[in-house]
This record gives C-alpha cells, structure tokens and sequence, in this order.
C-alpha cells in the first residue's frame, strides 16, 4: 500500500490512496484531490481538464473515477483495397512508423482486387461453469438433450437480437478436468449480429443457469463470454507480386522470416505482435474492447498447444509471396463504446462498413498488410532505418523545429548517427539563425 508522510499546509499528515467516496466526487474534486496526493501543478491539472474531442461529460459515463481525458494521434492508412472496395483506414496509435507501414504495404496488395477477407459468422461462446456433479459425463447428455428448452430461454433476454435473426444457436457441454476435480463446461452459442456481444451472452449465460442447475443437480458458479472466439474468426489473404516487392529474394527472406516465428514461440510472439499493431490501432480508433481481440489473438495462437504466428506466408508456384491470416476478431458497430465517443463514430464513417463482419475483414486485412510491412522490413534493410526517421523528426520537433526544419534537422542528425535532443536544439538554433541571416542579406 502507498502510505508515505508528507507535509501539507505545515501539518505532517499521512499520503493515502484510500479516499472514500471518490467515486462519488465530480471531477474537479476528484482532480483536486490527486493532484494534492501527487503534487501536480495548475498547468497539468488543466491540462487534464482541457476537452479535446472526448467531453469530460461523456468522459465520466464510460468509466468511473475519471479525473481528465487524455488524446492520441488519430491517422488514416491509405491504399486499402479489400474485397474489391476501398477504404481509408483509421489508426489510433502511439507508435510511430506503423500508419505508414500499413498504407505502403497495402499498396502493394491493390493487384487482383486487393486483399480479400472473409468471416465466419458473428458467433460468440457463452461459458456456464457446472460444479458438484458426481456423474457428469451422464449429466452432459440431459444438457445436450435439453438443448432446445435452454435456447428458448437463452433467447428470451434478447427478442431484438432474435428478431434481426441472431440469438443463441446451439448448446455445447464438455467434461473437463480441472485441478479441482471434473467440471461440466456448457457453451451457449450465440449470433450475436452487429455487437461484440459480450452483454448479449452474458445475460442469457446467466438466464440459463438455474435450468442447467435443474438438469445436473450441479451448481452454477461462472457465467460469462469466452475471449477465445473461435467461432468468430477472420480469414484474410493475398498475393504480393515478386516484381512489385524487390524480387524473389525478397519473397524468400519473408517466407523464411515467417518460418522463423512458425518454429520458434519467443518470435512468434513479436511476429504477432506486428499483426496487432494494425488490428489494435483499428479497434482504438472505432473504440472496441481491444484487450478481448488481444486475449483472443494470443489464445487462438496457442490453441495447438504450441504459440504459433497467426499468419503464414509462402512462395507460390511463380515465385510470387503468397500470405494468409486467421484469428478471431470480435468487435461489433452497435452498443457499446462505438456509438458513446464521437470519435469513434466518425471512424466507421470514414471506413464506411455496414456490418460488424465487414469491420471484422477490414482488421483481418490490416493485420496481414501490417505483418507483412515488418516482415518486409526486418528481411530486408532492417527496422531501424524507418523508424529513426521518425523518431528524429519527434526529437527535432521536441528541439523546437517547425515546418521545413523539422526534416532538415532529422536529415542532419541520420546523417551523422547522432539523435539527441541536445544536437537537435544546437541544430535548431544553429539552422534559425542561418535563416534570419539569409533573409536579411
Ligand atoms: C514493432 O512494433 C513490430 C515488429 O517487431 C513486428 C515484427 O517483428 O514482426 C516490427
């Protein structure tokens, strides 16, 4: 626990994170009260105060305690043909390099009509935890025989969602061993449409229980969604034509840099990480619950036992890079924060999908054209060299660069492998005053 002495207002007194009610507080008096914990000063304060395009109101109705709001860059990847349509991409992201990555990637996969992307259908899995069963390989079949009573109830917590088709589809029950003893796991399939579901199948996971309660003489104890969507996947491939990438070694180099992550989990692991950088600054940006796409990523990757990279790239018979991509991708354009942040509705209607599945394939696509972009890189001159522009234009910018000195002082610094905020600054002045010279000559 955080508890040091401080002295305020020439008292000792004690430095507690324990303030009751701070929920409770709006939230200037909650600022006021982190900032005496914390010491922050009247810039910082406003600064957390100041509205950008998250109004501190909407701010406080998404989540609790909420002191501020805090911006991101907010991009647009170009050059994405999917499916035959095009689309601008919007990126919400922290890091730099990837936003362009993404668009000089999928300029190169616009041939045959682009990337083509598919889903399997909007299903989520609805988990029913089943203890104190003493038979329950018996007690799974009355599950299993029960099915269509406990989808009549499951579907009567969501007439709407039934009415536009969707609603729970099937029951599935399995006897799984557990460190505590045999446990029976019912699953609730359900369509869940356009949302991400999670609401939808936690209620009628919950509504069901007291009938599966019936049927096994078990106790119920967790009734919540699976994160592991396995239902709910997407399928994303392409063909990158050899000519248009540097020629058949460089094919070579990312088939072998895929095989690498294919044996070997530590690289698995940041190759994946390369497809979640373009399907997570997707989620941000249409504000989707992006840890459950992130949980779901990893444990499909690992459904082998084994962590493998979500995608596979290979040489086809032309020698063209021939890549494809399969994850589950749960996100939804109903419900939820996609239609509480402004921004994240004017992030659909600059990708302009109509269903949650088109979202689904347009992040499917993304994350193959983003591995594709580091596999690229790393094959062939190495990551450093994109990112060190960026990150010296950031450096000459923080120096206090504007407009055309911004790259000259990148361009300096690259050039002489010297990146620093204090060159940067020299380089700055240095350049400032030479301009002033010129113009008054
Ligand atoms: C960096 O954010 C992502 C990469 O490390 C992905 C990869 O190694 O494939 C470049």
């Amino acid at each position: 626990m955080l508890l040091t002495s401080c002295r305020i207002r020439g008292v000792m007194s004690e430095k507690t994170s324990r303030i009751p009610g701070f929920y409770k507080l709006d939230i200037k008096t909650r600022l006021e009260k982190v900032a005496e914990f914390a010491g922050l000063t009247e810039e910082e304060k406003s600064l957390l105060l100041k509205e950008g395009n998250l109004d501190l109101k909407t701010a406080d109705i998404m989540i609790e305690n909420v002191i501020g709001t805090m911006a991101y860059p907010f991009a647009v990847a170009a050059n994405f043909l999917i499916n035959g349509k095009d689309y601008l991409v919007p990126m919400v992201i922290e890091e730099s390099s990837v936003v362009a990555a993404a668009s000089n990637a999928a300029k190169v996969m616009r041939r045959d009509g682009g990337i083509k992307s598919k889903t399997t259908g909007p299903y989520m899995i609805g988990q029913i935890q089943v203890l104190g069963v003493k038979d329950p390989w018996y007690k799974r079949m009355l599950i299993l025989d029960a099915k269509d009573e406990i989808l009549a109830q499951a579907n009567e917590q969501d007439p709407v969602l039934v009415k536009l088709g969707g609603g729970a589809k099937d029951v599935e029950a399995r006897v799984v061993e557990s460190p505590k003893g045999p446990m029976i796991i019912v699953h609730l399939i359900v369509d869940v449409k356009d949302a991400m579901g999670a609401n939808a199948v936690n209620t009628m996971a919950e509504a069901v229980s007291p009938l599966i309660e019936k049927i096994t003489g078990g106790k119920t104890l967790l009734r919540i969604i699976s994160n592991l969507a396995d239902k709910r996947l997407v399928r994303s491939w392409v063909k990158v034509y050899k000519e248009d990438i540097g020629g058949e070694e460089v094919v070579d180099g990312i088939v072998n840099a895929w095989a690498f992550a294919a044996a070997d989990p530590y690289r698995a692991a940041t190759h994946n990480k390369g497809i979640m950088n373009g399907v997570i600054a997707v989620a941000l940006a249409t504000a989707q619950d992006h840890r459950a796409i992130e949980a779901g990523a990893h444990a499909y990757a690992a459904r082998t036992g084994r962590y493998l990279p979500l995608s596979t790239w290979e040489k086809d018979e032309d020698g063209n890079l021939v890549g494809s991509l399969e994850m589950p991708m749960a996100v939804g354009i109903i419900g939820g924060a996609t239609k509480v942040h402004p921004i994240a509705k004017i992030a659909l209607k600059i990708l302009g999908v109509k269903t949650a599945q088109e979202l689904a394939e347009v992040m499917g696509a993304v994350g193959l054209a983003q591995n594709f972009a580091a596999l690229r890189a790393l094959a062939t001159e190495g990551i450093q060299k994109g990112h060190m522009k960026l990150h010296a234009r950031n450096i000459a910018v923080m120096a206090g660069a504007t407009g055309e000195l911004v790259d000259k002082v990148a361009e300096i610094m690259i050039r002489e492998g010297k990146i620093k905020f204090n060159y940067a600054k020299e380089l700055v002045e240095k350049l400032s005053r030479e301009g002033e010279a010129d113009k008054s000559a």
